[in-house]
């Protein structure tokens, strides 16, 4: 008897049924008044005592595996057919489907380069996958600088030379290759650096790159173009321009708003000081220009780039780098600009 339940079992397991009608067959197959059940406590009265116990049990088992598969049955044909009515009234307005709204780094980007725009710089994009040339040399690094180290870079290839770009610069060396001055542009992308993922650090964020080469462009106009940005897109008044150093410009810059302490948060973000570094930037060196075959006697321009999650921290008050690559939707419902 214990093996017959056995089978019934496996049997029940793999029954699959398409209508109600189906259903009501299996149903009359075990629990029907001839039904299978009714013939196995027929065969169990002649079950000796000391097996009745144990072949009882199995007996309910299978009962009881009976009537869930029914429900079963039944619960999984009820959309089928529910469905089946509603299509019938096809004048029914569609369900609501919840807008998605723009990433804040997608915000922030499109604000960036339209302040930039508006000025007359046009976007200019360039691959994430690039050549030693491209990231490295043609920006005047030289051949043992250490960013060029594995520490910092995601190498693809080694011969040829492949690694995931580490800034938004090389699209500086594609432009100046195939446009000739004058140029005005602003290059947004995605970059890669080896770094431990922490609340400050990633191993990718995105970048602004801007370029302005024409004949007799200065320091000054840096300075000037540089403040229009921080008026517009922090509505700060005061920038100032701290000296750094980028293998591509010279001299070199390190752009900081003048944040202001009004706040105990101003205290905190600015560290005490009310100022804050926006971006790095500087004149673009004349071994820069000539390397792509633009003649530094004759023009001169200024370059300067930014992180993007930086900015859109600011603006947004993020104090984490990661929420922006976990995809949380509470984190991003909380963005709700739609274009
Ligand atoms: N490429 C630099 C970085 O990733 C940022 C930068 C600094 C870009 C100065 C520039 C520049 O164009 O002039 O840190």
């Amino acid at each position: 008897m214990k093996e017959k339940i056995d089978q019934y079992l496996q049997e029940i397991d793999c029954v699959e049924t398409s209508s109600a009608e189906e259903i009501e067959q299996f149903r009359i197959r075990y629990l029907g008044r001839k039904g299978l059940l009714n013939d196995l406590f027929e065969e169990f009265k002649t079950v000796p005592n000391e097996n009745k116990k144990f072949i009882g049990q199995e007996l309910n088992r299978l009962k009881n595996a009976v009537q869930e598969k029914i429900l079963m049955l039944q619960k999984s044909s009820l959309p089928i057919e529910q469905g089946e009515k509603k299509v019938e009234d096809l004048t029914l307005p569609a369900g609501q489907v919840p807008p998605g709204t723009l990433h804040p780094i997608s915000i922030v980007r499109r604000e960036i380069l339209d302040i930039f725009s508006r000025i007359g710089f046009t976007v200019a994009d360039g691959p994430e996958i690039e050549d030693d040339w491209h990231v490295f040399s043609g920006l005047n690094f030289p051949p043992d600088h250490p960013a060029r180290d594995m520490q910092d870079t995601f190498f693809i290839e080694k011969d040829p030379d492949l690694v995931l770009r580490t800034h938004t610069s090389s699209v500086q060396v594609r432009v100046m290759e195939s446009q000739r001055p004058p140029l005005r542009i602003v290059m947004p992308g995605r970059v890669y650096r080896n770094e431990a993922v922490s609340a400050r650090a990633h191993c990718q964020f995105h970048q602004i790159e801007g370029l302005y080469i024409d004949d007799g462009v200065s320091f000054a106009d840096m300075k000037q173009t540089l403040l229009y940005f921080a008026q517009e897109f922090f509505g700060k008044t005061r920038i100032r321009l701290r000296p750094s150093y980028f293998p591509f410009t010279e001299p070199s810059a390190e752009m900081d708003v003048f944040w202001g302490l009004n706040s105990e948060a101003d205290h905190r973000i600015t560290k005490g000081t009310g100022w804050l570094e926006i971006m790095g930037c500087g004149m673009v060196d004349p071994n820069v220009l000539s390397a792509s075959n633009i003649n530094p006697d004759k023009y001169s321009g200024f370059a300067f780039g930014m992180g993007i999650e930086r900015i859109a921290m600011l603006r947004y008050q993020i104090d984490d780098l990661r929420m922006y690559f976990e995809n949380d939707v509470r984190f991003l419902k909380q963005f709700n600009r739609f274009i």
